[in-house]
């Protein structure tokens, strides 16, 4: 499947999607590709699967980084700015996730999930926005979670740092404006055909009596990417109606 671009808001824009390689990260580089945008492809270990990401937007170029790592984050975006002499979109999607008790978590385990999810959200926007000052200004997209919005007692590592996420983009929309949005997207339960009995019971309780589809989080993140700096500092949760019962 190659994706046709077609005209609009994001017609030749530079974006690049961080774990772009599978799930939802290929399903946003997938639209934005069909929005006309030009995606760079972040991934880490998925390398076969980024490599049809890729070819599936058009024959998008490829990046890999540890985002644990900030020198591999600035080498990232040192990288894009050569290729592509520009950026104008980043969309922070990459992340971990993890089921532990509370009581048994130990410093390593609350790093894995920090230094992807929260440090690499901030280092990633840090370098995104100076690139974009170049260009005189750019969109930021950052997924969060439900997680980040409801308490859940055996992701209380992971749900830390998706609120930390929410934060993170209110505080960066105010330090950035106006030449650079910043928002947020958090996505409910989204399906692969993969969901364990947590997930299920979280299908049963959503409102709209569904799992969501990862086109419809890469339909939110297009919104933002493409709207005025009038939008800022904001939360779309693309959840179904869970987070309000
Ligand atoms: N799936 C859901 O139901 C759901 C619900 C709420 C929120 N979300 C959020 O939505 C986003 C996408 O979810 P998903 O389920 O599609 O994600 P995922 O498959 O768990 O992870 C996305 C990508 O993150 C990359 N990644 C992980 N550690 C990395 C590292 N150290 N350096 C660089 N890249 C790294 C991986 O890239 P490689 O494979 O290339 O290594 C992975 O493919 C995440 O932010 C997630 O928290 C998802």
């Amino acid at each position: 499947m190659t994706i046709q671009p077609s005209e609009g808001a994001l017609q030749g824009k530079v974006v690049l999607v961080t774990g772009a390689a599978k799930r939802i990260g290929r399903a946003i580089a997938l639209r934005l590709a069909e929005k006309g945008a030009r995606v760079a492809i972040h991934y880490y270990r998925s390398e076969a699967e980024a490599s049809q990401t890729a070819r599936d937007c058009g024959g998008a170029p490829l990046f890999r980084a540890n985002l644990e790592r900030v020198v591999e984050i600035e080498t990232l975006f040192r990288q894009v700015g050569e290729h592509f002499g520009r950026l104008d979109g980043l969309v922070n999607n990459a992340a971990r996730f993890t089921r532990l008790d509370p009581l048994e978590i130990t410093e390593a385990d609350w790093d894995f999930i920090h230094s992807v999810n929260l440090k690499a959200v901030f280092f990633c926007a840090r370098e995104a926005a100076r690139l974009m000052r170049l260009g005189g200004g750019g969109r930021i997209v950052n997924i969060s979670s439900l997680g980040g919005i409801r308490p859940w007692a055996a992701h209380v590592h992971y749900c830390a740092s998706k609120a930390g996420v929410i934060m993170l983009t209110r505080a960066l929309a105010k330090a950035l404006a106006p030449e650079i949005t910043v928002n947020c997207v958090a996505p409910g339960v989204i399906s692969f055909d993969d969901l364990d009995e947590e997930a299920v019971g979280m299908v049963r309780a959503t409102p709209a009596g569904r799992p969501g589809r990862p086109e419809e989080v890469a339909d939110a993140v297009l919104y933002f990417l493409t709207a005025t700096n009038f939008v800022t500092g904001q939360l779309l949760a693309v959840d179904g109606g869970l987070s309000q019962r």
